[in-house]
Parts: structure tokens; C-alpha cells; sequence
């Protein structure tokens, strides 16, 4: 498949972190896509606190917005969960699903990402679900099996033409600034393709594939370069305009 077939996603993971007085960072991201031609397509996922925020500050950018987490019901008696059609309602476009912090911190199993997964479709929200091994399955040689039982476990059976991502964040790599060689990356992404085809034909084929994990301003043109890699997921980098917009700015081919 051709490298350029889906359009290039960068997304900031801001993870539990940001005041209001940090969505100045969101304008000045917000300014300097404004300043580019033909770029990425750009996506903040700030906490749930400064979702409506950002949504409503920026609604005329060319930013898109996300939360990190949603519940798999519609409503209910649920204390402290936010559901997807509630992520909609304020005018998310994403979901970040199964982030690996979720599944070590909160237990989270892959039928319950899978559940969510299948409410932000039904929410009409794009999710971004993770997948990614730890360092002692990756010296182990088990990260394959460990992402293809959580894409097996993760993502519904079907998914018809609903638009979704999927984010390869080696757990080992996540703020640590360890990335894992070309290689390794393109080694996995080609097997989630593969994966994404034979499951889901023409939409597996284009599915965006991010990487996440210490990517940088420094390394994010190399990552970024290697084949069906078609973004990147940023956490720390995504904080601080000036970083993030170094990230973005590799990936554009002309100044306005
Ligand atoms: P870092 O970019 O801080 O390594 O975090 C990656 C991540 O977990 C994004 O979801």
C-alpha cells in the first residue's frame, strides 16, 4: 500500500495535566497550523476539564478535539463517567480507547475497550484505540502476540465504514525517551496492517496507524517517515506549543 494513502494525524495526549491558563498553549497550536499549507491533520486531547473549553475557544481553527476516555453506556447511574454521546454533544471528534495507562492503571480489559470502542461508533466519535507491549514482552519476542490479542480482543467484529485509528505505544517507550528502532517500528505497523486488511478489507487498508512513545521534535520526522506509519500519538512533547508544533511542522511540505 502506498505511504501516502491515509492522511497524516498528529495527536497530543495531554494525559491528567493543563489549567484553563494552559489553553494558551491550544491557541498558539492552533495559530501555527493556521500558518501552514497542506499539513497534518492536528488533534488535542486535553482533559475532560478543558474539553468544552478548548472545543468552544477554537471552534473556528482547524484544530480537532478528543477526550481520553469514555464509558461504554449511553446514561446512567454511573458516578464520575462521561459517556461517548456526551464527548459528542460537546463536539469531540476522537476518543483515545485502551491507552495502556487505563488498562494497567484501571484494569481495563480488552472486552471492556472493545465495548467503548463500539459506543464511540455508535456516538459517531473516531476512536483511537491502543495496543503495545512491555518491556518484558518485548525482550521476550512476545510483542506480537500481545498486540494481536489486543487487536483481536479490542476491536469489534465489525466496523462496517466507521472511520478508526489505532495507536502503537510500546509501554516501555512511553515517557521514558527509549524509542524503538525503524525496524521494530516498521515491523509491527506492517503487521497491524496486515491484521487491519484481512479483518476489515478496503477500511483496514486505510485506517490511520500511529506511533506513540517519546516522540520528540528531534525524531519525529524519522518516525514519522517509516512505512504505514501515518502519525503519531504525543504525550509530553504535546504540552507545550512550542514542542508540539515542532512535531507538526515536520510533516509540513509549505509555509502559507
Ligand atoms: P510520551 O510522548 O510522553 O512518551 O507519551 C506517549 C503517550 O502515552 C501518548 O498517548
Amino acid at each position: 500500500m502506498p505511504k501516502s494513502t491515509p492522511k497524516t494525524l498528529i495527536a497530543g495526549n495531554w494525559k491528567m495535566n493543563g489549567r484553563r491558563e494552559n489553553l494558551s498553549e491550544i491557541k498558539s497550536v492552533s495559530e501555527g497550523v493556521q500558518a501552514t499549507k497542506q499539513g497534518p491533520e492536528v488533534l488535542v486531547c486535553p482533559p475532560a476539564h478543558l474539553l468544552g473549553l478548548a472545543i468552544d475557544a477554537e471552534k473556528d481553527s482547524q484544530l480537532h478535539f478528543g477526550a481520553q476516555d469514555c464509558h461504554a453506556e449511553e446514561d446512567g447511574a454511573y458516578t464520575g463517567d462521561i459517556s461517548a454521546e456526551m464527548l459528542a454533544d460537546l463536539g469531540a471528534k476522537y476518543v483515545i480507547l485502551g491507552h495502556s495507562e487505563r488498562r494497567q492503571g484501571h484494569n481495563e480489559t480488552d472486552s471492556q475497550v472493545r465495548a467503548k470502542v463500539k459506543a464511540a461508533v455508535r456516538a459517531g466519535l473516531i476512536p483511537i484505540i491502543c495496543v503495545g507491549e512491555t518491556a518484558g514482552e518485548q525482550t521476550r519476542g512476545r510483542t506480537v502476540a500481545r498486540i494481536s490479542r489486543q487487536l483481536n480482543g479490542s476491536l469489534p467484529e465489525v466496523l462496517g465504514e466507521a472511520r478508526f485509528v489505532i495507536a502503537y505505544e510500546p509501554i516501555w517507550a512511553i515517557g521514558t525517551g527509549l524509542v524503538p528502532t525503524p525496524k521494530q517500528i516498521a515491523d509491527v505497523h506492517a503487521m497491524i496492517r496486515g491484521r487491519l486488511s484481512d479483518r476489515f478489507g478496503t477500511n483496514g487498508e486505510t485506517t490511520q496507524i500511529l506511533y506513540g512513545g517519546s516522540v520528540k521534535p528531534g525524531n519525529a520526522a524519522e518516525l514519522l517517515a517509516i512505512e504505514n506509519v501515518n502519525g503519531a500519538l504525543v504525550g509530553g512533547a504535546s504540552l507545550k506549543a512550542t514542542d508540539f508544533l515542532g512535531i507538526i511542522q515536520s510533516q509540513v511540505s509549505e509555509v502559507a
